[in-house]
């Protein structure tokens, strides 16, 4: 079974979390655009969407579901996002394409964070994925240097332009064995608009598509 029709199982047990006439929060990725093509089939009975990106704004309206303001909105029940990891504790690197911020922002006002991943994004200890840093651009070299004194190896995504106008870098060779107090640390560092990861507001539903189907665990 491919990876992507693993993304696609984990992504359709995820519609069932959906509630009549509910406002969704809808991350971005591959996994969540497969969640997003569900969405089609039940749009009538939803009230609109909170998004996280860009592209996953397009991809909404163009299946004609209304994307709300999140100013506009005080509060909703679920956000559905993928993670580039997560591990036992439901704590994740997220921020592979480059919507971290606005993740972060989205889901921190949502009660339940449903995290839907393929089998190959589940680990015991986070790191091995490099963890993306959003950086305000005139303090990218600042902040690289810092992220160094934590032991990391960051590395300019050159190519990259957040939808907030800022720059990513990668930090390899991360061990996170501590990823609430790493989170806290990265984010003091100034020029630091937001780092992936995801401990203070970790995933409370997660679920895995994998060869035998969808496993679905909750945060104890
Ligand atoms: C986007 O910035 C990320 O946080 C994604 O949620 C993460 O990279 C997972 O993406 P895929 O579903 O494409 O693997």
């Amino acid at each position: 079974m491919s990876q992507n029709t693993k993304k696609q199982h984990a992504a359709r047990e995820a519609l069932k979390y959906v509630e009549e006439n509910a406002v969704l929060g809808v991350g971005t990725g591959s996994t969540v655009n497969f969640f997003i093509d569900g969405l089609e089939a039940i749009k009538s009975r939803i009230r609109g969407a909170v998004s996280s990106s860009q592209a996953s704004t397009a991809r909404l309206q163009k299946m004609g579901i209304p994307v709300l303001d999140l100013n506009e909105v005080d509060h909703f029940d679920i956000y559905v996002d993928g993670a580039d990891e997560i591990n036992p504790a439901l704590e994740m690197i997220k921020g592979g394409g480059a919507a971290l911020t606005r993740e972060k922002i989205v889901a921190a006002v949502a009660r339940k964070f449903v995290c839907i991943v393929d089998d190959t994004k589940t680990v015991d200890v986070l790191g091995a994925f490099p963890l993306p840093v959003e950086v305000i651009p005139m303090a990218r070299e600042y902040v690289a240097r810092e992220l160094k004194k934590l032991g990391g190896n960051p590395v300019w995504r050159k190519d990259c332009t957040t939808d907030n106008g800022n720059q990513i870098l990668d930090v390899h060779d991360l061990r996170i064995v501590n990823p609430g107090a790493l989170e806290k640390e990265i984010n003091a560092i100034p020029g630091v608009v937001t780092v992936g990861l995801f401990s203070k507001r970790g995933a409370d539903v997660l679920i895995v598509g994998t060869e035998d189907g969808v496993r679905v665990s909750e945060k104890s």
